[in-house]
């Protein structure tokens, strides 16, 4: 059949690379379409200019071209409606509708959601003024979250360290920072804990894992600096254990996907949980409505199954006759390698070589922000590309990853140096253990 991925990350340059080895694509005149796609997902798919605000030009074109399954990376189109346009008009969608995506779009949504099936969270208090805001502080101690309701890339939330900096995180959401993103806010209690990133597929029905994966948000080694959209992932995240991996499922993900399906926003797609392992069990931080960026990138490393398969039965709503998804037990890591600036101004039209010299050692470099200009390859974005191991252990997948960067010639390129540290310092310390 036909196949639509719309985005153009490196997450979308994984999904491309998987899909490529789909059944669904083994016939010839099988077509991988991608938009706006980049130079990396072009070696797989046909790349196509569509507005993917214009529902109705998305929807002619997969009409046109018999598409047979459309693939939603990012979540903005999400939010805004995109999978309730192309359902309508009988296209198979990989994604959840507009209503279901509010679980990403709307931190509110999320968190009453929670309160009505008993989710475990942190406390909080929804808040449409910059009075009501500071007023709410008085019941939260410090450190206290600030977040602003709607999406707002990934630079929404603030964790306040004193009184003051909650009250400028409040000042500035209201003061319209965010736009409409900022027209309600959310205070929370700050949980204590290790991260951890926790995917499912639904099809609003069956629920199967889907992987786990820890990520590292700030720009500096030893996670300094500002926030970014993720400079580096590893997977699995052996933190989450089979035993919390479990209570995640069944007191998070399931009753999620339940409690959607009574109040009639079934949830259909992915589901990546932001999760908390906190002293008194796992707790949700937050919910995408879209597979991850970078973590992606190490979940198809370690994919075995056929992707395109998964992704159509769940848009099809049969993931439960399909056998659960495959995963290899080896370690995938993936360095973010960002144009010098980001996540401020990132330089860009630095020239990319020796991409084949730094895959020679079975590395895969995804492509995230990158362009052809005159035939060269270029830096177009803040994150360029997403350098990727798989090993056996996540020493062993760092080893390859950072071989790989030293082999590329990127000089406008910095990355992190230390991707992996938190599992790395585990398995060092667990060395010699009976
Ligand atoms: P979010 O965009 O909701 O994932 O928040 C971004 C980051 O803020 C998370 O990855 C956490 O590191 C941190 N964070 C958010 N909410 C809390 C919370 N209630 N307690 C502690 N840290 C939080
Ligand atoms: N890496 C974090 C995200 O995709 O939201």
């Amino acid at each position: 059949m036909n196949i639509l991925l719309l985005g153009s990350g490196g997450r979308e340059h994984a999904l491309a690379w998987k899909l490529a080895q789909s059944r669904l694509l083994g016939n010839s005149g099988d077509k991988l379409f991608a938009s706006p796609g980049n130079p990396g997902i072009a070696d797989h798919a046909e790349l196509v200019t569509l507005d993917l605000t214009d529902h109705a030009a998305v929807v002619g074109f997969c009409e046109a071209q018999r598409i047979g399954l459309v693939i939603v990376g990012p979540e903005a189109p999400l939010v805004d409606g995109l999978a309730d346009s192309l359902r309508g008009a009988g296209v198979a969608t990989f994604g959840p509708s507009k209503t279901a995506a509010q679980l990403e779009g709307s931190k509110a949504f999320t968190k009453e959601l929670c309160v009505r099936h008993n989710i475990p969270t942190a406390g909080f208090k929804r808040v449409a003024s910059a009075h009501e805001g500071l007023t709410a502080l008085d019941d939260f101690s410090i450190p206290v979250v600030v977040k602003a309701d709607g999406l707002a890339a990934g630079k929404g939330v603030t964790v306040a360290l004193t009184r003051a900096e909650a009250e400028a995180a409040i000042a500035e959401i209201f003061d319209g920072r965010f736009g409409a993103a900022g027209a309600e806010a959310v205070i929370e209690e700050f949980m204590q804990g290790e991260e951890a990133s926790f995917f499912a597929l639904t099809d609003g029905h069956t629920v199967v894992p889907f992987g786990s994966a820890q990520d590292h948000k700030r720009v500096g080694d030893g996670d300094v600096g500002p926030n970014t959209g993720g400079m580096g992932a590893y997977s699995p995240a052996p933190v989450l254990t089979p035993l919390l991996e479990g209570e995640a499922l069944e007191r998070i993900v399931v009753p999620t996907v339940r409690g959607m399906a009574a109040e009639g926003m079934p949830y259909s797609g992915v589901l990546y949980a932001g999760l908390m392992l906190t002293p008194d069990g796992v707790k949700l931080i937050e919910y995408n409505c879209r597979f991850g960026d970078p973590e992606c990138q190490v979940l198809m490393m370690r994919l075995e199954g056929d992707l395109g398969e998964l992704l159509l039965a769940t848009a099809e709503g049969r993931l439960g006759t399909l056998q659960p998804p495959r995963f290899s037990a080896e370690s995938a890591l993936t360095v973010v390698m960002a144009a010098q600036g980001y996540p401020g101004t990132p330089r860009s039209g630095g020239a990319i070589k020796a991409i084949a010299e730094a895959e020679a050692n079975g590395t895969k470099v995804f492509h995230a922000g990158t362009a052809l200009k005159d035939g060269q390859l270029v830096a177009s974005g803040g994150r360029v590309l997403n350098v990727t191991a798989l090993s056996p252990s996540v020493s062993e997948a760092q080893a390859a990853a950072y071989a790989a960067v030293d082999a590329l010639d990127f000089a406008d390129g910095f990355c992190r140096r230390d991707i992996g540290w938190q599992e790395i310092a585990r398995e060092k310390s667990a060395v010699g253990r009976p």
